[in-house]
């Protein structure tokens, strides 16, 4: 019998380094590791970080300076980074900060165990590989039960080389996995009580993943899910617009597990901008495509992500993004400035805007963001809207759930509602949820 370890896991950016923190932690719950809520007392801290803007990885690295005490406190405590970070700044890691033991690349975190006999051993454990083996064929299978919803990854990496995107570097290529097996794992959540599942990707909507029948794109993956018993809900993300295919558009009207959310990042409004950035798509070409969407689902709501201050953004390119949300309309955005990355094509360019230029933009885009996104929540108040209920609510007796829409809903009633989906009408909008009443 070995004694159970605690295991802290810290995760930042995207959803797919949630997911990956769970497989993690998965992965060291085979070596007797149990995860706890804080880093104090824990035996293993593992950062899991992200790289795609530069506040990211420096917010690792005083993440880390603020772990000495602990160590000081205990010796024997292993401090791990992993994710995108680990992936592009490996060994640099090691070097700028002697508390770190592990470093481990996306790819190759199912080798967490065996590095973690290097690491007991007092040795330092490296590495960002991208091997030829399948990680997720080597990861233990979870039995867990766990809550009612999930992220599922079919798709990692990208072949799309935006000027401005590490994820080619630090993901690799576009790699899709096979259909039936994510079919297998899909019912596998669906038995330990998952309801909802989210499938991952960073161009999830250029899944072709090799089935018996030939290759499935993502619309068939997501059509065959649908027919899981059980599985009531299924979203995607996060998409590019020039893989959202006539099948994938249809889904959306006649699939109805398939929710009316969609995160489809344009990135800018300018057509010079989108061609320097090589989105390889114009403004009018992606408004278009928008509206095809919308006939297909008219109540869908649209997510996006923008950037502001790439190279070469004159006030006239910014405004034709300020007039691309006016015409769009969205019900969620994030957006972001404008991070010269080591080694990408946008970092070299001439024309970087000024720090203060980029934050006032920024200003002006989150301004009106934050209006469509408020307007578009409000305009729930008074509708009958399904919610799949997580967890307890701060205030006693206090259900939380998402909506269809992925809003956050909270209603007063009983526990019982874990797991389960029920109509609620909405009664206000809050400054970042609604509270309804159970119908
Ligand atoms: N600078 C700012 N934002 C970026 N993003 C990706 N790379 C950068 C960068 N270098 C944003 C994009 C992308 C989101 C995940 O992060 O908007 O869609
Ligand atoms: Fe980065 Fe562009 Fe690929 Fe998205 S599509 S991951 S922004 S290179």
């Amino acid at each position: 019998m070995t004694n159970t370890k605690k295991l802290f896991v810290k995760t930042y950016g995207c959803q797919m380094n949630v997911y990956d923190s769970e497989r993690m932690a998965e992965a060291l719950g085979s070596e007797g590791y149990e995860q706890v809520n804080s880093p104090e007392g824990a035996d293993m801290i593992l950062l899991n970080t992200c790289h795609i803007r530069e506040k990211a990885a420096e917010k690792m690295y005083s993440e880390l300076g603020r772990l000495r005490p602990l160590r000081d406190a205990n010796p024997d405590l292993k401090i791990g980074v992993a994710g995108c970070v680990a992936q592009a700044e490996g060994e640099e890691i090691m070097n700028r900060q002697p508390l770190v033991d592990l470093v481990v690349g996306p790819q190759t975190y199912h080798r967490l165990p065996k590095m973690m006999e290097a690491v007991n051993a007092g040795e330092k454990a490296l590495d960002t590989d991208f091997p030829e083996e399948d990680k997720f064929l080597k990861l233990p299978k979870a039995r867990a039960t766990r809550g009612p919803t999930a992220f599922l990854t079919v798709q990692e990496g990208c072949d799309k080389f935006c000027a401005f995107c590490v994820v080619p570097y630090t993901r690799g290529a576009e790699v899709s996995r096979p259909a039936e097996r994510l079919m297998g794992e899909a019912r596998d959540l669906v038995a330990r009580g998952v309801r909802e599942i989210t499938l991952l990707g960073q161009n999830v909507n250029a899944y072709h993943g090799a089935a018996a029948d030939g290759t499935w794109g993502l619309a068939r993956l997501i059509r065959e899910m649908a027919k899981i018993d059980g599985l009531e809900r299924l979203r995607f993300t996060t998409s590019h617009p020039n893989d959202m295919e006539d099948d994938l558009i249809a889904a959306h009207a006649d699939c109805p597990e398939l929710m009316p959310y969609l995160h489809l990042p344009v990135q800018a409004g300018s057509d010079k901008i989108l061609k320097a950035m090589n989105r390889k798509h114009t403004a009018a070409e992606y408004i278009r495509l928008i509206e095809r969407i919308r006939a297909a689902r008219p109540d869908l709501h649209l997510s996006g992500d923008f950037i502001v201050g790439f190279p070469g953004e004159t006030e006239e390119d910014f405004q034709a993004t300020l007039d691309l949300v006016e015409t769009v309309g969205y019900g969620t955005a994030y957006s972001f400035k404008y991070s010269a990355r080591p080694g990408t094509p946008a970092a070299e360019r001439k024309g970087q805007v000024a720090e203060e230029v980029a934050s006032e933009r920024l200003q002006r885009l989150q301004t009106l963001l934050t209006k469509q996104q408020r307007a578009a929540q409000d305009d729930m108040v008074g509708r009958r809207v399904k919610v799949l209920f997580e967890k307890p609510g701060r205030k006693p007796g206090q259900m939380i759930g998402k909506s269809d829409y992925l809003h956050s809903v909270h209603v007063e009633g009983p526990e019982t509602l874990r797991g389960q989906i029920a109509e609620v009408e909405i009664v206000e909008s809050m400054t970042n949820s609604l509270t309804g009443r159970l119908v």
